[in-house]
């Protein structure tokens, strides 16, 4: 589960919600860095489908790189799933970049067992 509800307890600060109409439509849920003081993470971004190409994720972003400038922080993190091609692209044309990894998938650079046994992540990495 990407989104246990600790998230919602102790993660609100750097974490925000669009709605529309009392929908929602989109949320990012991030945070800054407890043990790097320099640093953020971006935890997880959703955009819901049919709201999908129309800015609100970078909207999003921009928020978090604001709040995180605000709070001293110079760089963000964030990671992804080899398979997701969306959200590859969608971190690069936000600025990040790809930190290198010993294997790739799709020519994307990859972190095998980064999570744990079986859970490969590509890592991202974008100075503020
Ligand atoms: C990834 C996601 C949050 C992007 O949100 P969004 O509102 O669609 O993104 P935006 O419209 O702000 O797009 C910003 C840029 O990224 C690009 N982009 C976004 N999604 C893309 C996709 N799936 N494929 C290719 N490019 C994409 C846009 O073309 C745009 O580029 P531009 O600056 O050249 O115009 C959204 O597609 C989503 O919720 N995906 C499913 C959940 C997911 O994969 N989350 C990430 C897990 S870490």
């Amino acid at each position: 589960m990407l989104l246990p509800r600790l998230y919602f307890q102790h993660f609100t600060s750097g974490s925000f919600l669009a709605e529309r109409n009392g929908e929602l439509v989109g949320f990012l849920i991030g945070f800054l860095s407890e043990s790097r003081r320099g640093e953020s993470y971006i935890h997880f971004v959703g955009v819901a489908p049919e709201w999908q190409g129309g800015g609100l994720g970078g909207y999003l972003y921009q928020l978090f790189f604001d709040y995180s400038r605000a709070h001293g922080r110079t760089v963000v993190r964030a990671i992804t799933s080899p398979g997701n091609a969306g959200s590859y692209t969608f971190h690069r044309r936000m600025g990040f970049d790809v930190e290198p990894g010993p294997v790739a998938f799709d020519g994307r650079p990859v972190h095998p067992d980064y999570d744990g046994p079986g859970l490969d992540r590509v890592c991202f990495v974008r100075s503020l």
